[in-house]
Order: C-alpha cells, then sequence, then structure tokens
C-alpha cells in the first residue's frame, strides 16, 4: 500500500519544477491530487491550462487520480476555488502543499513596489490564503491534516538582490512556526521545506553552472515533501527541512545565551564594551 493512499492532496504550482515532482510522488503513493497550477512564466506573466493538465495526463497515464486547477493562489477567490475543486472532485482534503512561486530579482535600490507586491503575493499571501482556506475545511472534517510550505534559504539567510522574495519567504518562515502552534489542537501539522533544486527558476544561477539535473534535480525534494505530508511525520510540526540534492538537514533559528546587565538598563558604550559577549 502506498504511503498516501486514500488521501487527498492539492499541490500548488505543481505544472512544473518541484511542484510537479510532489504531485507525480504523491500519486504513486496512493494520493488523489489537484494540480494547481496559473500556467505563468517564472516573473509571473501570462496563464494557461497546459502545464497543470500535462501534469493530469502524466498521472493519469500511470493509473493515478487528479484533476486540473488553474487558480492563482494569490486571490482569495483562486485559494478558495483550489479548495473547492478538491471537496468538489474528491469529497474531502487531506493535505496542502503551498509551493507556488515567483520570481522578480532587483536590488532594493532598483525595485518597484509592483515587484516587490507581485512577489509577496505569490508566496506569502497566497500561503496564507491556502493555508486557511484548506485548514477551515480540516476542522469541520475533524480529522486533522498537513501542510507543507515551501520557504527559501534566501529567506531565512537572506540574499543579495532578493529583497522581495526573501521578505516573502522569510514571512513563509515565521507563518510556518505560527500555523503550527494554532493548528496543533486541531492535529494539522504544519512545516516547510527550503529546497535547492535546478528548476526554470534556478536554471541561470552561478550556483548550479555545471550542475545536471541528476545531481540537484527536483526529484530530491519530492520525497520529504511525501514525508511530512505522511502519517509517519504525525509527531512533526513547526520544523524546517533543507532538501539540497542528496543532503537533509534542518534549519533552526539561533539565540546567543546573551548578558544580562545588573541594576537596570545599559548604556550605548556598555553594549559597545560587552558587544563579544553578547554576541557569544
Ligand atoms: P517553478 O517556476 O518551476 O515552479 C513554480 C510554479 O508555480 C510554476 O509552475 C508556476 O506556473 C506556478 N505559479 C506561479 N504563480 C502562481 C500562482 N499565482 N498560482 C498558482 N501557481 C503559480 O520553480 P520551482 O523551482 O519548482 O519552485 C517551486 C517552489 O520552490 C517555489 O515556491 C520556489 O520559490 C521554491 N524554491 C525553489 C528553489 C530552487 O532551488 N528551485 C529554492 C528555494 C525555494
Amino acid at each position: 500500500m502506498g504511503l498516501l493512499e486514500g488521501k487527498v492532496a492539492i499541490v500548488t504550482g505543481s505544472g512544473g519544477g518541484i511542484g510537479r515532482e510532489h504531485a507525480l510522488l504523491f500519486a504513486r503513493e496512493g494520493a488523489r491530487v489537484v494540480v494547481n497550477d496559473l500556467g505563468s512564466d517564472r516573473h509571473g506573466g501570462g496563464k494557461g491550462a497546459d502545464m497543470a493538465d500535462k501534469v493530469v495526463a502524466e498521472i493519469k497515464g500511470m493509473g493515478g487520480d487528479a484533476v486540473a486547477n488553474y487558480d492563482s493562489v494569490a486571490t482569495r477567490e483562486g485559494a478558495d476555488g483550489l479548495v473547492w475543486s478538491a471537496l468538489n472532485k474528491f469529497g474531502k482534503l487531506d493535505i496542502v502543499v503551498n509551493n507556488a512561486g515567483i520570481l522578480r530579482d532587483k536590488t532594493i535600490l532598483n525595485m518597484s513596489e509592483q515587484d516587490f507586491d507581485l512577489v509577496i503575493d505569490v508566496h506569502l499571501r497566497g500561503t496564507f490564503l491556502v493555508t486557511q482556506a484548506a485548514a477551515r475545511v480540516f476542522k469541520v472534517q475533524g480529522k486533522g491534516g498537513r501542510i507543507v510550505n515551501t520557504t527559501s534559504l534566501s529567506g531565512l539567510l537572506g540574499n543579495f538582490g532578493q529583497g522581495n522574495y526573501a521578505a516573502a519567504k522569510g514571512g513563509i518562515y515565521s507563518l510556518t512556526r505560527t500555523a503550527a502552534l494554532e493548528f496543533q489542537r486541531m492535529a494539522v501539522t504544519v512545516n516547510a521545506i527550503a529546497p535547492v533544486a535546478l528548476t526554470r527558476m534556478t536554471q541561470d544561477l552561478a550556483m548550479f553552472k555545471g550542475m545536471t539535473p541528476e545531481q540537484i534535480g527536483p526529484q530530491y525534494i519530492a520525497p520529504v515533501a511525501a514525508f511530512l505530508a505522511s502519517d509517519l511525520a504525525g509527531d512533526i510540526t513547526g520544523t524546517i527541512v533543507g532538501v539540497q540534492g542528496p543532503k537533509i538537514f534542518l534549519y533552526r533559528m539561533a539565540e546567543t545565551s546573551g548578558v544580562a546587565r545588573e541594576g537596570g538598563p545599559w548604556s550605548a558604550a556598555e553594549i559597545k564594551e560587552r558587544w563579544a559577549e553578547i554576541a557569544r
């Protein structure tokens, strides 16, 4: 029996790249899948049904069950429509993978408000809207659920030229941590993956130069999503799992031991003097 037998899963942005691998693996593991994709280019321009349709055809071709959905995750109607697709076609919802994304890289000095807003809308607002719509269903169903978000090392550590994307992905980190706390009593786990994979989004990056899809393709990311989405991970929530090719690790926010001053507030000069201790 497959790991996800009997489950219904939504994977946003699964018409290509990492999301497609998630959708194909989930279907191979027995899940019925809503393949959502707006069909835009990697900067969020245009739309179309082809990308989602192709993945649905692939899943059906291997004997699985899937339905296409072309809504944008960045709007309330889109997020609600997407969740409705799962209920309408498969009668329930068990798993949501928030994966849809775009890039509009610019340094902060050169970034337009539109470039900032669009990236925040698709990643952060989209993750919030789909999470909220799904959580409302999970609450009514009363059988728990799984949410797997997609953050990035840009959002966790910062990255030159990605102020919009890093802010969105950092927001997804915080949203994941908070949703994990809020949904615990509904037995809904919320985790995030911080992937590195060669896709259309990253094909121009210097770090991938000379690397092949066999070494660092999106096929390495999907098993982590399947694990977090499965019954195997019922006790794992609020974690950020890094995946870079064959390597899997966790990201954790670090806090130094710090220094407490006796007898009231610090002066700026004292902070300077004891900075090394504070930072240790
Ligand atoms: P991709 O460009 O192949 O996939 C993103 C998909 O999202 C596309 O198929 C696109 O059509 C879809 N999409 C865009 N806007 C949408 C919207 N409003 N509604 C629904 N679908 C929409 O890129 P990739 O690499 O597969 O990225 C997947 C996720 O992984 C993204 O969230 C990305 O930020 C994240 N990520 C990827 C990394 C990598 O190394 N490839 C690194 C860190 C994070």
